[in-house]
């Protein structure tokens, strides 16, 4: 780090202001040539990771978040430890504190990536550990690298006017991309939300009051068809998080209403994107995928270059290396 602290990725609400993010984007776009996501990107590292090891501590499925920070520590000429069901293959198992854990990985290790359960396990750890903790999902918290892969590819993909509109379609209780990417979004002026969600899945009041305190407009709709009404820039989807819901599986029978079909596609602008953190299930079914709206796989592509910055900028203090704390 540039000023000799120690800086950790925990929480969107580490970034104060869309320049901030625009010093990370930058370099994501070194590290990307400047291309459209595709198979020659060469993602030329500015500064090599040699010698820095990441452990990618995992204690939920993944596969994007994972892998592409793993990715992008190779690609910076770095190496990785990995535990990829951490829950079952750590000291966890025997019933070790995640404080425990954290405080041993760090000593192994240049930065770490944390997913864990729990929400507020990324601070917590941050708290006791020797090196970066970067929080790749706690429970229905936060995933903020997630959002910065998402900001990153509508600036890419549509740009970042004054008035972008963006709906945010789902599971918004439970969703933590959502979450994190609705901070980030505010740091830009003018921006509007469309909040479209069944009843019981509606945003958590700290959000809420973040909207509210950042003067965004918004609007709250019940179904897709009303959204798409709205004209967004974004329709970002997200599947039901069946796991997190308090009693099991939600059976939802309006659930169809905020499934992306033809007709919703027909009347959305003809530049507008679709975005999905993924996975998708039916919310998006696979017919879809041919429009070229429907930016979802340059979406998770861009997660390479993104994390190399994230990683770049924790290593090296590059441009964006100010992550807040
Ligand atoms: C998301 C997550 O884990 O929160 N996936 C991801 O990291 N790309 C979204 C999800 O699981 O629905």
């Amino acid at each position: 780090m540039s000023d000799g602290k120690l800086s950790h990725l925990v929480s969107c609400s580490q970034f104060r202001s869309a320049s901030q993010l625009s010093g990370l984007f930058r370099l994501a776009d070194q590290f990307r040539g400047h291309a459209r996501p595709s198979r020659r990107n060469r993602y030329t590292p500015l500064q090599s990771a040699r010698g820095r090891i990441l452990a990618t501590l995992f204690y939920e499925p993944s596969t994007r978040t994972r892998l592409s920070f793993e990715s992008a520590q190779i690609r910076l000429g770095g190496e990785v430890l990995s535990t990829e069901a951490a829950g079952a293959f750590s000291s966890h198992a025997k019933g070790e504190s995640l404080e425990d854990t954290i405080r041993v990985v760090s000593s192994y290790a240049d930065a770490i990536v944390l997913r864990h359960p729990t929400p507020g396990a990324a601070a917590r750890a941050a708290a006791v550990s020797s090196v970066p903790v970067i929080n790749g999902g706690d429970g229905d918290n936060e995933h903020p690298t997630q959002a910065l892969l998402d900001v990153y590819t509508i600036r890419c993909e549509v740009g970042i006017a004054e008035g972008l509109t963006v709906a945010l379609v789902g599971d918004l209780k439970h969703s933590r991309t959502i979450h994190s990417l609705i901070g980030l979004l505010l740091l830009y002026p003018g921006v509007r939300l469309v909040l479209v969600s069944p009843d019981g899945l509606r945003l958590p009041e700290q959000c809420s009051r973040a909207i509210s305190a950042a003067g965004a407009e918004v609007w709250c709709e019940d179904s897709l068809t009303g959204a798409v009404a709205r004209r967004p820039d974004v329709v970002y989807m997200t599947r039901l998080q069946r796991e997190r819901h308090e009693h099991g599986a939600t059976t939802l029978e309006a659930w169809p209403d905020f499934c992306l079909n033809a007709s919703h596609m027909k009347s959305l602008r003809d530049d507008a994107i679709v975005l999905h953190p993924l996975p998708r299930l039916a919310e998006v079914p696979a017919e879809l995928d041919s429009d070229p709206r429907c930016a979802y796989f340059h979406q998770s592509a861009y997660g390479v270059a993104v994390r190399m910055a994230v990683l770049s900028s924790l290593y090296f203090g590059e441009p964006g290396a100010d992550l807040g704390l």
